[in-house]
């Protein structure tokens, strides 16, 4: 079975590739020669995953799913939460986490949570799939792996941040590992 994964991260792609039954062929926004940009104008995570994987169902007529997803932090109220990605107005993920660690400077309530929201659109419905884990934010930089905010992210229970983990580490704890667990035990019963 081929279906799209609407993205162009990389990082977002691997994960999700190795994390899929083998019989499921994954092609990415590059495979299937999209590049137009998207805006995501929904102020939900399941809206924003909605929009995208709408736009390339009408544009391709395959099944199709697209993922949002974030870090939401207590103290801020939820921010970065939709804007996540850009947070610092950069689109550069170490601004992101400077601007995450300035504003949380002498703060005590560390906790956040990534979110991850799937919407898959199969045979023309649509389906939804949710994954979460919370943690803290570290006062500094810890890491060098994975993306985004990785390197500021500490899963509840461990003491390496998501960035110090082995892919396989993160993907068995991650929000978007979770949501994508969903989607591979939904998709094993439909096919
Ligand atoms: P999206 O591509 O619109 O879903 O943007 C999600 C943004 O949230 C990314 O660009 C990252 O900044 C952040 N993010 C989402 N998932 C992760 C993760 O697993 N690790 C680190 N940052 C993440």
């Amino acid at each position: 079975m081929e279906i799209v994964f609407a993205t162009h991260n990389q990082h977002k792609l691997e994960e999700v590739m190795q994390m899929l039954p083998e019989n499921i062929s994954l092609l990415s926004l590059d495979d299937i020669g999209f590049n137009q940009e998207i805006e995501e104008t929904g102020d939900t995570f399941a809206l924003n995953a909605a929009i995208k994987a709408k736009v390339i169902s009408a544009s391709t007529e395959r099944n199709v799913f697209a993922d949002d997803s974030g870090l939401v932090i207590e103290a801020l109220n939820g921010a970065p939460g939709i804007y996540s990605a850009r947070y610092a107005g950069t689109g550069n993920s170490k601004d992101n986490i400077v601007k995450v660690l300035n504003e949380l400077k002498g703060e005590t309530n560390r906790n956040a949570y990534f979110i991850a929201v799937i919407c898959l659109i199969l045979d023309k419905k649509e389906y939804y799939f949710e994954g979460r884990i919370n943690g803290t934010i570290t006062e500094e930089i810890m890491g060098e792996e994975g993306f985004g905010y990785d390197p500021i992210f500490i899963p509840e229970g461990h003491s390496l941040s998501f960035a110090q983990m082995s892919p396989e580490q993160k993907n068995s704890l991650s929000h978007r590992g979770k949501a994508v667990e969903l989607l591979h035990d939904f998709l094993l019963k439909k096919h």
